[in-house]
């Protein structure tokens, strides 16, 4: 199963806006189109923005007739307009700065040849998730037992990735195995992104999945019913502070007062080794009526209220038990500990 799939030089997503009603692919045929898709959401997830991205790019490129200088200086800009449609991912901005390389390490040679390395670099990073998301669940694996009841936040799954997901690949995995693991997926105000697209990835793949209100999370934890939490990230500083969706703190908050390990999933191309912590994560903000209105649709407030609509939120990394990443699960303490396993990056 997947979100994104690149067919004969053409680009398409299914567009998650749909989801759970209808399953719908769409092509991304310019650079607008791709820009719009990963504003409004229709693609989304740390992970799959970037590899889309990248592909955008290529895809840009392959339409694009213009003398080289020109070229390299649009093919440069639109690289820069992407970067800019959502800030606090940081997948996003590390796959566009590694078509940025490609673009400039290959300035020397014509353009059919910039076409064809921006397209193999594209091609590399979505393979390279798939691998990424492997990877994860093998080295998650072990920390989930027979029987567990995990509770996630958001989506994490393969519509968030171009494989099997971050925090849901090791669902995946380890129900693969044992045949019998519970999720309770939070609804996930405002877009629904757990309502809406975790309860369907986990309905599709059979896995035992109930779905709650955000507000009813800490009251499961209460009653013993949740053994552990996965949430995947969108960007995690160098201290372990790590971003994700808005309530995951709330989560982390509850689980720690109820001692439930928290466990934070994510790809190496989700730290952010240059920012010390998570302080200096940028924070999303988005339009007021996602909160006025569910899904655009029912108005649920007066028309003016003032609204405050933070796409994330920071969880401290003292309240994350570990994070599972793709060369292995890292410990407190992670200023140390992320810096020996991903300070090459
Ligand atoms: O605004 P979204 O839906 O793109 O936010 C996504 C999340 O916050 C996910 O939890 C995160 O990207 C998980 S990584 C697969």
């Amino acid at each position: 199963m997947f979100s994104i799939k690149f067919r004969k030089s053409k680009l398409y997503y299914l567009d998650q806006t749909k989801l759970p009603q209808k399953e719908v692919w769409k092509q991304c045929r310019n650079i607008s189109e791709g820009f719009s898709a990963i504003k409004e959401l229709k693609v989304r997830g740390a992970p799959l923005i970037g590899v889309f991205a990248a592909y955008c790019v290529a895809v840009y490129a392959k339409n694009l007739n213009l003398a080289k200088d020109k070229f390299i200086k649009e093919i440069a800009k639109s690289i820069e307009e992407l970067k800019a449609c959502r800030p606090t991912a940081v997948n996003l901005a590390w796959a566009l700065t590694e078509l940025k390389d490609t673009l400039l390490k290959n300035s020397n040679k014509n353009t059919a040849a910039i076409r064809k390395a921006l397209l193999d670099e594209a091609q590399k990073i979505y393979r390279q998730d798939i691998e990424l998301c492997n990877r994860m669940a093998e080295f998650g694996i072990k920390l989930i037992k027979s029987g567990d009841t995990i509770l996630t936040h958001c989506n994490a799954g393969f519509l968030a990735t171009a494989g099997e997901g971050t925090a849901l690949s090791l669902i995946y995995k380890a129900n693969a195995v044992y045949k019998n693991i519970k999720v309770y997926a939070d609804e996930t105000r405002p877009l629904l992104q757990g309502a809406r697209l975790t309860a369907w990835e986990l309905s599709k793949r059979k896995i035992n999945c109930t779905l709650i209100c955000d507000n009813m999370a800490a009251y499961l934890m209460q009653k013993g019913k949740i053994d552990k939490i996965l949430v995947g990230a969108d960007r995690i500083a160098a201290s372990g502070d790590t971003a994700n969706k808005i309530g995951t703190y709330s989560v982390a908050v509850a689980a720690n007062y109820h001692k439930v390990p928290f466990y934070v999933v994510a790809p190496f191309s989700t730290f952010d080794l240059s920012i010390p912590t998570g302080s200096r994560i940028p924070i999303e903000e988005r339009d007021p009526q996602e909160v006025r209105t569910v899904l655009g649709k029912i108005g649920i407030a007066p028309e003016n209220i003032k609204v405050f609509n933070p796409a994330f939120d920071v969880t401290p990394a003292k309240l994350i038990t570990a994070i599972v990443s793709d060369r292995g699960v890292i410990y407190p303490p992670y200023n140390k500990n992320i810096k020996k396993l991903l300070g090459g990056i």
